[in-house]
């Protein structure tokens, strides 16, 4: 019983040849799966055939079943085979398909058509220059108190500069006291030290407001404060600080600046630094001509500023200045008229704003 169903070496040979040739036929990786599955899954022939060992006689059953296992080896392997051929094949054939022509143009999108404000990218050019010289980058807010703006400054009630600031103010609060519109970044080199022991080297850079406007001036306008405080930093640095930043920034060696006796009441003494620029059509040019454009304001710090932080005087000195970031970029990218940097006219915005890929950096060159 049973024995009479049992396959013939020639049986056996004749499946593995069918199977193998079904292998090597297969057109795609669907089809390879059907002969797998029809071959070697449950219900399969290879499969049927060990099923039928149970019903042999236990000498044949060894033969038997080493046979069908060479057939299982020798069907995997061909499945294999056959199944990286066809992969190989397909990859070939979508390589061939989908090929990118990289001569076409970058296909415009808000990555391309996106631009960065001049005064953000010269924000970021001067922090990676003083980022380089040491500096850290400190904050403030830009609604201050009379106190910060004012007062701790060195510029008490009544004094003329309280004027000369053209300040915007808020509301009278509850207590009379008024909040102002920063005039200027200088209230943060009080919130630095009142925050900070010595040594210090920060900038600040940020918004400031004061009631003005023409060709030079807006109501709102971007300034970095410098302050450098420790036991002997004295003018000197502050010149060679000023002179190496404008170098680096302006990325031409002939700046030509000139330092003005002037008067702030929170340094001692007190400088104005102008830069020597041509006008030229509608054109700004650095280090030619004989116009001189105001950039920034400069001195060692006050002792009594000093003294309202709690700093010592008598073993502290350093100094502070305040750069119009504005007229920086005017001079730098040629840009005649400061209002348009805020009038949101597209069309100016994407002749002088910058691609997001041109982060600034000094190794790889500021603005190219
Ligand atoms: N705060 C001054 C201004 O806005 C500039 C300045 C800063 C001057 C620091 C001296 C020191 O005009």
């Amino acid at each position: 019983m049973g024995q009479t169903a049992q396959p013939s070496n020639a049986d056996l040979e004749e499946l593995e040849g069918e199977i193998l040739s079904e292998i090597s036929s297969a057109s795609d990786l669907a089809a390879l799966e059907a002969t797998r599955i029809s071959a070697l899954g449950k219900k399969g022939r290879v499969s049927a055939l060990m099923k039928s060992l149970g019903q042999m006689a236990p000498e044949d059953r060894k033969t038997f079943g080493q046979s069908v296992n060479k057939i299982k080896v020798s069907v995997g392997e061909a499945l294999d085979g056959r199944k990286a051929e066809l992969a190989h094949a397909a990859l070939s054939q979508r390589l061939a398909t989908e090929s990118a022509d990289i001569t076409l143009p970058v296909r415009a999108g808000a990555l391309s058509d996106g631009r960065i404000h001049p005064v953000s990218q010269v924000m970021d050019e001067i922090t990676e220059i003083f980022g380089d010289m040491g500096f850290s980058i400190a904050e403030g807010p830009d609604i201050e108190t009379d106190e910060y703006n004012f007062t701790k400054l060195n510029i008490p009630e009544e004094h003329p500069a309280r004027q000369e600031h053209d300040t915007f103010y808020l509301n009278e609060r509850e207590d009379g006291s008024r909040l102002v519109l920063r005039t200027h970044t200088s209230p943060v080199q009080i919130r630095t030290m009142e925050a900070s022991e010595p040594p210090l080297r920060i900038i600040a850079p940020g918004r400031v407001y004061r009631m003005d406007s023409d060709q030079t001036h807006t109501p709102m306008f971007h300034q970095v404060e410098g302050l450098v405080i420790d036991e002997d930093t004295n003018m000197g640095h502050l010149k060679w600080v000023l002179e190496e930043f404008a170098k680096s920034f302006f990325e031409i060696d002939n700046v030509e600046m000139r330092f003005r006796a002037s008067h702030f009441p929170f340094t001692e003494p007190s400088m104005e630094v102008d830069i020597r620029y041509a006008k030229v059509g509608d054109e700004l040019r650095i280090g030619e001509g004989d116009e001189w454009m105001e950039i920034l304001g400069c001195g060692m710090v006050h002792p009594r500023v000093l003294e309202h932080v709690g700093y010592d005087p008598k073993k502290l000195q350093g100094f502070a200045f305040g750069v119009g970031i504005d007229r920086l970029a005017m001079l730098k990218y040629g840009m005649p008229d400061l209002r348009d940097f805020f009038a949101a006219d597209i069309r100016w915005l994407k002749h002088y704003g910058f691609k997001s890929f041109d982060v600034p950096t000094l190794a790889g060159g500021l603005s190219s």
